[in-house]
């Protein structure tokens, strides 16, 4: 489905959603004040640090720090992705979602959302059909023998429902009629002919329906059982098909464990379905690409670890490189990738077949970690024996060094560089987090993906304390953005994060109804966010927790009084920076007729 979820919308949806009521559907809560109390529901504990706002309509664990809005718990709880979470959210409140952009009018967008729905719906049937041609083709036999060959249970072949595209060119078109014709085109299930007509995409294939996050067919893989190549043929991309989105056995996975202790990606259909019949939690595949940003961070919502299970060839040393990049951005502290490497001529399938699952389970656990595979790469390409190699071994580092989101993994790194060099540690700090960005040593062809989960000071300016406060009094508070009676106030403030500032206060003024989580929402995806969700989860210090419950209008005309303080002692301090800045420029004549009225202007001011 193409085009944006319009914002509009978006906030719409938090307006009707209560995000006690959502989390509450789920996690058991607890009144304490004004504000609801659990264990976290992302890791195991005894005390609960879990709180829910219903006023910011704001989540926050103290015990693992995850945090957000009604959106972020979907896709933390439920492992959802972004616009399947704002589509289950829409179903609860009974909307569609609409989408913006190409032009299209509303009616079209609805078209679109009805087109994914009835090829989603179509997948569901041509599995069904795929699945009894498997029980009652009269070619059935050899197909189910192929199976038993491979090791394939009954149960095993039940559960990931594979099924049997037989020969030939017409299957699918007589078993659901002509008029179908055009739906199971834009399925992907038939292709159209040139000279009218069509006839079926897969035949003669053994048949592995791809389900996304929840459970639904979106498309299929199917393995040639004759001559035909590919040996591997996949459903074009759809609507509701995405390669660069979905996994391949994620959905049962989570069926029998919702957050698995860890997660093993593979490269194929085979592979996954032969380590789950060994017993291996949570073996899942991409879908004949390398691994994505958008697969990585749908992993790390249900898990904390995740082992790339590669074959030890070049392509598979390749994609173990591509998973490598894109997985430094998300080392926060706590998580932890890994990667296995199987010799040539094996694959996960065969060698659990051969080995049995114990086996497996510990050449999993002796996966090395992604720092050691890192370090391997870098030190096949200097020489640590000379000094211009070892100089060489931080610049090589330092592309990679610094998609590390600050934090212990990130020091660990950096010390094991300087270790490896024999350099001081802070020289190697000094060298890796220069300013510049320059991609010595990356991969050429593999372009890094832009850091999704970054510390945000790299690009945004860390708010000074004053600004800082100002906001945490506004996301307390946000009817104080009604305080502020004239713009310029706000606009001659020049301090780090005064844009911020700026923005959410024009934000909650054009949005009188706004909560904090609406704010919080429409800066998802922006370096800013981060900012905004660490300032939202503080409480103002200053005003007495007791006190908010019991007299929150008095305590409201507080924040207010206190935010419009801010404001004009930001104000006095920019009139006053400005005022010298003109001033010694005054002193070399170099005044322009608009700048000496605007000092004149300033000096009035400042001394009322
Ligand atoms: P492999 O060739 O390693 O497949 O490709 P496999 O799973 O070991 O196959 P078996 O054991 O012979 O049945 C790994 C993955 O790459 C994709 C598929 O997703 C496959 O599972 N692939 C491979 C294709 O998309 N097309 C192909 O022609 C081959
Ligand atoms: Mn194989």
């Amino acid at each position: 489905m193409s085009g944006r979820i319009p914002e509009a919308f978006i906030q719409e949806l938090l307006n009707r959603v209560d995000i006690a009521d959502l989390i509450g559907g789920r996690v058991s809560l607890k009144r304490a004040g004004a504000e609801f109390n659990a264990c976290g529901p992302f890791h195991d504990e005894k005390t609960p640090s879990f709180t829910v706002s219903p006023t910011k309509q704001f989540y926050h664990c103290f015990g693992c720090g995850a945090h957000g809005t009604a959106i972020s718990f979907l896709m933390e709880y439920d492992g959802l992705d972004f616009v399947e979470a704002i589509e289950d959210l829409a179903g609860l409140c009974g909307l569609e979602v609409p989408r913006e952009g190409n032009d299209a009018p509303v009616s079209s967008t609805r078209s679109q959302a009805a087109d994914s729905a009835a090829v989603i719906a179509l997948q569901e049937r041509a599995s069904r059909y795929y699945q009894q041609q498997l029980r009652h083709h009269p070619d059935a036999p050899r197909v189910v023998a192929y199976l038993k060959q491979r090791g394939v249970s009954g149960i095993t072949a039940a559960t990931f429902r594979i099924g049997f595209a037989p020969a030939g060119w017409n299957n699918l078109i007589d078993a659901f009629g002509h008029e179908q014709e055009n739906a199971l085109v834009t399925a992907g299930l038939a292709i159209r002919r040139d000279k009218g007509g069509c006839y079926d995409r897969f035949r003669d294939r053994l048949m592995f329906p791809i389900l996304d996050t929840r459970g639904r067919t979106v498309g299929f893989g199917g393995r040639s059982l004759g001559d035909d190549t590919p040996k591997y043929l996949n459903s074009p991309e759809t609507a509701a098909f995405h390669k660069g989105r979905e996994l391949y056995g994620l959905h049962p996975a989570l069926q029998r464990d919702r957050h698995p202790r860890r997660v093993v990606v593979v490269e194929g259909y085979m592979d996954v379905i032969a380590l789950a019949q060994a017993g291996i939690p949570c073996p899942v595949a991409t879908l004949g690409t390398a691994p994505t940003n958008e697969h990585l961070q749908r992993l790390f919502r249900v898990t904390d670890q995740i082992v790339f299970c590669f074959d030890g060839d070049a392509a598979g040393r390749r994609a173990a490189e591509r998973a490598m990049e894109i997985a430094l951005a998300m080392l926060r502290d706590g998580r932890r990738v890994e990667f296995a490497f199987l010799p040539e001529g094996e694959d996960p399938d065969t060698r659990v077949r051969n080995g049995g699952g114990t086996t497996f389970e510990r050449f999993l656990d002796e996966a090395i970690p992604l720092s050691e595979f890192l370090f391997n790469r870098l030190l096949d390409q200097t020489d640590l024996y000379s000094l211009d190699g070892r100089a060489r071994l931080v610049e090589l580092a330092r592309p990679y060094l610094i998609r590390v989101p600050p934090g212990a993994l990130r020091e660990l790194l950096l010390a094991r560089t300087a270790d490896l060099t024999q350099l001081p540690a802070d020289q190697v700090r000094r060298i890796i987090t220069a300013s510049g960005n320059r991609a010595v040593g990356m991969s050429t062809q593999t372009k890094m993906p832009v850091r999704q989960e970054a510390n945000p000071s790299a690009r945004t300016p860390v708010p000074s304390p004053v600004i800082t406060r100002a906001l945490r009094l506004l996301l307390t508070e946000p009817r104080c953005a009604d305080a502020i009676q004239d713009d310029t106030d706000l606009d001659i403030i020049d301090l780090p994060g005064a844009d911020l500032l700026r923005e959410a206060v024009q934000f909650f003024r054009g949005h009188p109804d706004a909560t904090t989580a609406m704010l919080l929402e429409k800066f998802r995806g922006r370096p800013e966010a981060a900012i905004l969700a660490e300032i939202a989860h503080q409480k103002p210090g200053g005003v007495d927790d007791s006190i908010r419950h019991s007299a929150p209008l008095a305590d409201a005309i507080v924040i207010n009084d206190e935010f419009r303080d801010l404001v004009s002692v930001m104000r006095r301090l920019a009139e006053r920076q400005r005022r010298r800045a003109l001033l010694s420029r005054k002193s070399v004549n170099s005044l322009t007729e608009k700048e000496k009225l605007e000092l004149r202007g300033l000096r009035r001011e400042t001394i009322q």
